[in-house]
């Protein structure tokens, strides 16, 4: 039993993206939580089955319009209402741009969050806004925190390597 004490449970990443941004990001934080503990999915593809394998799951969307889910996201988004994730532990990221939509930065990872949280996730892997300049975002939980990761690669691209990282470290103690 020992053996297993540092294991971690099978994780699914479900990411959506129009111009390859959030995929890119998918595969970073596959490699900082180890490839062996990761599957990954575009969720285009995706079906309610491969969600419901997963007792720990990550889902990264960008946004589009102002503040809307990722186009695949909205696609797949009307099937939660199948999907019962009582039980299960998930994760959020989102791709923003903070200076053109700095009044709906990452928005779309606060949608994909409340759908989730009605679903019945335990979700985790909050992050600080500090770092961050923008005027509003529908992602922040409280004034001062994110519900998930928020990257920005229009903008601090330099920035992902390091917040992945972290973030990927703190998510470990959940994904057990
Ligand atoms: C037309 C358009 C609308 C966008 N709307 C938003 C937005 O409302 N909020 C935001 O934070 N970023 C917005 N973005 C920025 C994208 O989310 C960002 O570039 C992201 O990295 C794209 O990721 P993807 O390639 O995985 O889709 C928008 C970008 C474009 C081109």
């Amino acid at each position: 039993l020992f053996y297993y004490q540092n294991y971690m449970q099978k994780i699914g990443l479900f990411y959506g993206t129009s111009t390859g941004s959030t995929a890119q990001a998918a595969k970073k934080i596959q490699s900082y939580l180890g490839a062996e503990n990761v599957d990954i999915f575009n969720i285009q593809s995706a079906t309610k089955k491969d969600i419901e394998k997963y007792k720990n799951l990550i889902f990264g969307t960008s946004s589009w319009g102002i503040g809307d889910l990722q186009e695949d996201w909205a696609n797949f988004a009307p099937q939660f209402n199948d999907i019962n994730l009582e039980g299960k532990t998930v994760a959020l990221y989102g791709l923003g741009d903070q200076e053109t939509y700095f009044d709906s930065f990452v928005d779309a990872m606060g949608k994909l969050y409340k759908i989730v949280q009605h679903r019945g996730a335990t979700i985790v892997g909050e992050w600080s806004k500090v770092g961050y300049d923008f005027a509003a975002s529908e992602a922040l939980k409280d004034s001062e925190t994110f519900v998930g990761l928020a990257l920005d690669e229009d903008n601090q691209s330099e920035l992902s390597n390091r917040r992945i990282e972290r973030w990927a470290e703190n998510l470990k103690a959940y994904f057990k």
